[in-house]
Order: C-alpha cells, then structure tokens, then sequence
C-alpha cells in the first residue's frame, strides 16, 4: 500500500483529498497546512503545520502539492530529494528554467514528478484530442475555447491576487486550454494575445496559428460575478464538436446531432459515441500511482510540454 501525504489542504484539495480517500491501494496518512483549521474537517489522517516534520516522520511514497504555486518548485524539490515521488497542482512553476529543475531532481533521485494537468485528463477534452488524430470528421479547421468566470475569491494570504505568486489568468487559468493545444495538437506557430487587465479584473484572448488551422481562447477573472464556465467549439471538415453548458454535442454536416454527454441528463442514447460521467482530478491521481507502481514513464505529462507552456506563456 502507497503511503500519501499531502500539503495544502485549500481550495483545491477538496478535489484531490476525495480521490485519495476513493482509492482502494493508497492510504492518505497525513495532511500539512500552515493554518490547523484546514484540516479538521479530515480527523481520520494525521495533521502537520510543519512541512519538514511531516516528510521526516510520515516517510510518504508519494507527496501532493496543493500549495499556492509560487511554492511549488520549493516543496517539490524538497521532496524529490528525500526520493519521494511527486504530484504537484498546475502550474508547476511560472518560469520554464524551474521545470527542468524539478525533472533534473526527479531524474537524479530516482523518482517520479508529474503536474496535474486536469485537462489532459478530463472526458470531454480527452475526447477531442480523438477526434482531432482519428480525422473521422475531417480536417481541423479552427477551434475555440473559453474558461470565463469571475476573479477569485479570497485565497489564503491573498496569493493568487499577486502577479509575482500566481501569474494571473494566463498562468491560472488560461494554461488550462494551452496545456491541452500542446498536449493535444502541439506547438503552435504563432500567438497573438490581446489582454484587458486592471487591478480588480483580468481579461485574456489569444490566437494560436498552426499550419493547417487557428484556435482562439478566452480567459477571464471578470470584476462582476460572471459564473464560471468551460468550453469548446472545433470546426472540423465534416462536424462541429461543441462543450457547452457541461454537454458535449456533435453537430454532423449531414444534419445529424450526436448529443454525446450532458451532465443533466448522461450520455446520450442514440449517439454513436457515449461519454461517462468521469472525475478528471481521480484520473489524473489513478494515472500517476499506476506510473509508480509500475515503474512506467509519465508520458501524459512531460517536461517538454510543460516547458513550451510555460514558454508561451510568458510571450503573453
Ligand atoms: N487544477 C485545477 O483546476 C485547479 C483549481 C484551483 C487551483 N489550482 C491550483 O492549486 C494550487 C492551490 O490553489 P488553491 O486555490 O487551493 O489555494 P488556497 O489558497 O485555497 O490553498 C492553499 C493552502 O496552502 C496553505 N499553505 C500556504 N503556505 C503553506 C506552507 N508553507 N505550508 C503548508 N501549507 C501552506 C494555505 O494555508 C492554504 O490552505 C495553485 O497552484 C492553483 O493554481 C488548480
């Protein structure tokens, strides 16, 4: 059984602690967090305020870093050299010399490192990355994508309101669709990003040029309480492929309209593809533990890519 411990019971925790929980072959012995209240809602594992105590006395397989991500390179090489494997919250750092630095210490201590690129793993997206490679509807023509919501609420120190700690919505939020473009249909030519940005708001678009096709996308901490939401639209020769309002639609040239998955009401009955209901933040856990267990390489998530990202982004 893999032991866990993880650091940084906040907001995103409470996606990753579940999953953990769910596991049948992992036991998710301790949490660390600065502030005891965060986890007195898990009286079952083992509490630490103190990072270095915890890896001293917990000796984890496997470390998860829910930190604010201007801590990440820190813990994370901490870990790395004491040989424990790491799961690390997206964006592995803001600055691509500190990607290398955490694989370069990976590699030498013998362990595994992956950052939780949700996207890479989540249903919907992992779908269109098929159909983009199948070319069962033809060639990719252009794509949209938009992740649009309000600005944050109050995290803890206020870290994620901070340039220099988060890197705002290009490096919060806007990495979400980048990371797949890379992941899925690689480096693109060419960026133009246009950006309204003031102190209480953060507005981002950009168009990726590739050889054959474009992709737009949208991004935003708006000041008003514009409810969050995600979304694809991909022209291809033959179909449009949409994720809107948490449903996944085909809308095939011949006039026929394949409704894939929508959250309300599943997959849908006389469409040709079926989509599950998945839980992209379990798999992307459950990939990375199968990878340790099995001594397999990480090859959904690569330094590589995660360092064009990276470098991508700060064009932006
Ligand atoms: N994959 C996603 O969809 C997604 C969504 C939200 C956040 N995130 C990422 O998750 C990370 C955390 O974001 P969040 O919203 O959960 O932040 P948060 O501020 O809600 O939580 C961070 C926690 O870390 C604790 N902490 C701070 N310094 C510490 C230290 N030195 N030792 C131990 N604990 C410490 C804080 O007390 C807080 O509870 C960020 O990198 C963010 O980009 C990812």
């Amino acid at each position: 059984m893999l032991k866990i411990a993880l650091v940084g019971v906040g907001g995103i925790s409470g996606a990753h602690i579940p999953a953990w929980l769910a596991m049948g072959d992992v036991e998710l012995a301790a949490l660390c967090d600065i502030r005891p209240q965060q986890m007195e809602k898990y009286p079952n594992i083992r509490h630490y305020t103190d990072f270095d105590q915890m890896l001293e006395q917990e000796k984890p397989d496997i470390l998860d870093i829910c930190l604010p991500t201007f801590l990440h390179v820190e813990f994370a090489l901490k870990a790395l050299k004491r040989g424990i494997h790491v799961l690390c919250e997206k964006p592995l750092s803001l600055h691509e010399e500190e990607v290398a630095q955490v694989y370069d210490a990976a590699a030498q201590n013998n362990v595994k490192v992956m950052a939780a690129q949700v996207i890479r793993f989540w249903p919907e997206y992992v779908f269109l990355k098929d159909l983009c490679h199948s070319g069962h509807y033809g060639r990719l023509l252009s794509g949209s994508m938009s992740r649009l919501g309000a600005i944050p609420g109050k995290t803890w120190d206020n870290w994620m309101h901070d340039e220099k700690r988060s890197g705002l919505v290009p490096y919060d939020l806007h990495i979400h669709d980048l990371d797949f473009l890379v992941y899925a249909l690689g480096t693109p030519k060419k960026a133009t990003s246009y950006r309204a940005k003031r102190p209480d708001q953060d507005y981002l678009s950009v168009v990726y040029e590739y050889e054959d096709f474009f992709i737009t996308a949208d991004a935003s901490w708006f000041a008003s309480p514009y409810p969050f939401r995600m979304s694809f639209r991909f022209q291809f020769e033959e179909a449009i492929v949409a994720y809107e309002d948490e449903a996944l639609t085909i809308y095939e040239r011949n006039g026929k309209t394949q409704n894939v998955f929508s959250a309300t009401s599943g997959c849908g009955n006389e469409a040709e593809y079926t989509l599950p209901k998945g839980n992209a933040f379990a798999d992307e856990i459950r990939y990375f533990v199968d990878c340790v267990k099995q001594n397999k390489p990480v090859e959904q998530v690569t330094a590589d890519s995660l360092e064009t990202v990276i470098r991508l982004l700060s064009a932006i």
